[in-house]
């Protein structure tokens, strides 16, 4: 984000003259910053122009720096709004009123009717959520490893930090799916785990594990991942938190890999596979007992019956029992499924 230099007194003259060659990035504040030579301004100019080219001007004498945090002017006005003139009439109404932001990523779902409008609609989600430098076109989520399909409308680095609830959380946006919708349950396991062992059997790159290892002081945390990538981030996330005494990530396919016997606490936070490890988790938890937190997708008319069956099953072909302490919907998984959760003690 670039700005042109100049001393305070000629802040209105360069200002004006900016604004009559249409390159005063009017998004932007301008920001007056101490010199040893005295005061300066730094005037907000739209990226991308070259000011010497501009016949006439008297900018190209003062000189034009990148701006390292810049101040935006809070957005008042809605994306349909910013757009308005720049999409044609007929396409306002299917521009997205809603995106979510990870770190400093933008990702949003733009239809196929306003592809040539991307870096227009991008462009102006930048202004809006000013803190953000890059912007993904979301095309869904895909396969086993639940890999997002997305693609960088504008910026480089799909790299970013999500702060949530005092924990980091490292990832690609490019590659990794983060769902806001599993907030409250991440924030659930939080406050669970003291001084337990835990074995989280689909850590991904560590949604559960991390607030609860950083909120909840277990003693021991197991987290276990198949994919590569999300393991690679898992690992990042336990040293950008500072827990390498805690959690111990394991690169593998739970069914093979899940610890026998240890647990005080089992997490088995995943959905349309999950009834198939039951018995590994199941039997993950210590002969003494332990608290199953077991997710899985299920219609409407099987809440929560399938779940609670499936434990009891999954249990007493173990040879163990099962007792139903919690039920709870976390989200509307697709039309007329939900995406729900257990909490079973296992004996
Ligand atoms: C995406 S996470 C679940 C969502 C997450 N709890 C949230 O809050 O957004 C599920 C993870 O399980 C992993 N996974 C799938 N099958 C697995 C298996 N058999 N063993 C270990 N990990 C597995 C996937 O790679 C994925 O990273």
């Amino acid at each position: 984000m670039k700005a042109v230099i100049v001393p305070v007194r000629d802040v209105e003259k360069v200002k004006t003259e900016l604004i009559s060659m249409g390159v005063l990035d009017k998004d932007r504040k301008i920001r007056i910053v101490e010199h040893p030579d005295g005061k300066f301004a730094e005037i907000p100019v739209i990226s991308g122009m070259d000011l010497s080219d501009i016949d006439g001007s008297n900018i190209s004498e003062f000189d034009i720096v990148e701006q390292d945090e810049p101040d935006f002017y809070r957005s008042t006005m809605s994306l349909k709004e910013h757009l308005s003139g720049t999409v044609p009439e007929e396409l306002i109404e299917r521009i997205p009123s809603g995106w979510q932001v990870l770190g400093d990523i933008v990702i949003v779902s733009i239809p196929e009717e306003l592809k040539s409008y991307r870096e227009d609609i991008a462009r102006k989600l930048l202004v809006i959520n000013p803190r953000c430098r890059c912007v993904l076109q979301d095309f869904g989520i895909k396969g086993t490893f639940r890999e997002p399909e997305r693609e960088v409308i504008i910026g480089e680095d799909t790299e970013t930090i999500q702060k949530e609830h005092g924990c980091s959380f490292k990832l690609d946006a490019t590659k990794i799916m983060y769902s806001k919708g599993n907030l409250a349950e991440r924030k659930r396991m939080s406050k669970l785990g003291k001084d337990e062992v835990v074995v989280d059997m689909f850590a991904g790159i560590g949604y559960f594990s991390i607030p609860l290892a950083v909120h909840g002081k277990p003693k021991k945390v197991y987290s276990i991942e198949l994919n590569p990538v999300s393991y690679h981030y898992l690992l990042e996330n336990i040293q950008l938190n500072y827990l390498e005494g805690i959690v111990r990530a394991i690169n593998g396919d739970c069914g093979e890999v899940t610890p026998q016997g240890v647990a005080d606490r089992v997490i088995m936070g995943y959905v349309g596979i999950t009834h198939h490890y039951l018995d590994k988790g199941i039997g993950a938890i210590r002969k003494e007992g332990g608290m199953l937190h077991y997710h899985e997708t299920t219609p409407e008319v099987l809440v929560f019956e399938r779940p609670i069956q499936r434990i009891k099953d999954a249990a007493s072909a173990l040879g163990r029992s099962a007792e139903i302490r919690a039920c709870h919907r976390i989200k509307k998984y697709s039309p007329g499924v939900w995406h729900v959760v257990v909490d079973a003690f296992i004996k």
